[in-house]
């Protein structure tokens, strides 16, 4: 079959022929009609991932066809019984260590298929898996987001920032957001954003418009003040990532405004269904940025690395 493989760090990626996955007595093989790009591809590519092995089929998200049905992949493997923490010693996302979607065909457990929602396309099933757990953690399990609050999403261009503003914008509340780009801060409005900022202009938090009780962060880095200056009292913040680097929190403003600030790794089991579910509930499509053959890896991952994205970048296979 064809496949994106990562070979060694640093190495330009691989496409080309790699073999056919077997399946154990346990695995069935999906035919993969579309997959997606998260960051974690590309910090994989510059080694920046805990367990990194060579000749690994890369991709964490995808959707195809087993047995006629068409079908969602959930990208954990052997979360574990806690569903507060992934403690299981096997605790495992698709597309490193083990192969993933970025391929014609894969082997997983049957209990990771979920039914595709009938109102998706394919290549917004394939966006959907580890962009839309994370995001549902980090909103509603992590930060109780409710319809009565109001939430910022910081970083919009990102794709589980913007799961996590369709997410909100879904449910009912005053959704605000941020970004290096004004034209992505237009695009979440037209999509139901109440407001925005560049985060990259001083003293952004006093151009939002508002003080929020939620914020979902995946930046951290120097920036990391702001978003607790923007901040209403009791507010909670959820931080997925940390593509900025490390963080400074300002003391005075965390005990003065009684903020609470979690950690969020991609979502349990049930987390997945409940995302499922939520996106069948309100008929929920995930923004597709672009769409690109397997054979243009390339191209797909300098468009991710150079964060030109408003949605996922989806391979169509
Ligand atoms: N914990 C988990 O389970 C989990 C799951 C998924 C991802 N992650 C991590 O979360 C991060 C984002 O992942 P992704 O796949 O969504 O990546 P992505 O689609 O590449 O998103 C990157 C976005 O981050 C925003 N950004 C960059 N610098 C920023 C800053 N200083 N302040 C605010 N926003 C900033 C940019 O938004 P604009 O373009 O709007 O400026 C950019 O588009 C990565 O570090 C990834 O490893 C963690």
């Amino acid at each position: 079959m064809k496949a994106i493989v990562f070979k060694e760090v640093k190495a330009p990626i691989y496409y080309g022929d790699f073999p056919d996955p077997i399946a154990t007595s346990e695995q069935v093989i999906v035919n993969i009609k579309a997959a997606a790009l998260n960051h974690r591809d590309v910090w994989i590519t510059h080694g920046l991932y805990g367990i990194i092995e060579p000749d690994i089929v890369q991709g964490s998200c995808g959707a195809g066809v087993y047995n006629g049905q068409e079908v969602i992949i959930n990208p954990n493997v052997n979360w574990g019984p806690d569903p507060d923490y992934p403690e299981h010693k096997d605790y495992r996302i698709l597309g490193m260590p083990i192969h993933g979607t970025f391929a014609e065909q894969i082997a997983v457990h049957k209990d990771r298929l979920v039914e595709k929602p009938a109102h998706l396309t394919m290549e917004e099933a394939g966006a959907l898996p580890l962009a839309g757990l994370t995001a549902y953690r980090a909103l509603f399990t992590k930060a109780r987001a409710s319809a009565n609050d109001k939430i910022l999403i910081n970083g919009i261009g990102g794709g589980v920032a913007l799961m996590a503003f369709q997410f909100a914008v879904a449910i009912g509340a005053e959704v605000y957001v941020t970004s290096s780009d004004p034209e992505k801060i237009k695009k979440a409005i037209a999509l139901g954003a109440k407001g925005g900022a560049i985060y990259t202009e001083d003293k952004w938090h006093k151009n939002l418009g508002a003080k929020v009780d939620v914020v979902i962060d995946s930046a951290g880095g120097k920036g990391f003040s702001s978003l607790m200056k923007a901040c209403n009292p009791r507010a909670r913040i959820a931080i997925y990532g940390g593509t900025r680097g490390n963080s400074v929190v300002n003391p005075q403003l965390l005990f003065w405004k009684e903020l609470e600030i979690y950690g969020s790794t991609m979502g349990n089991d049930m987390e997945f269904q409940e995302m499922i579910d939520l996106i069948n509930k309100y008929k929920i499509r995930p923004v597709v940025d672009s769409v690109y053959q397997l054979s243009e890896a390339e191209t797909a991952y300098a468009r991710m690395s150079d964060g030109k994205q408003f949605g996922k970048i989806v391979f169509k296979v």
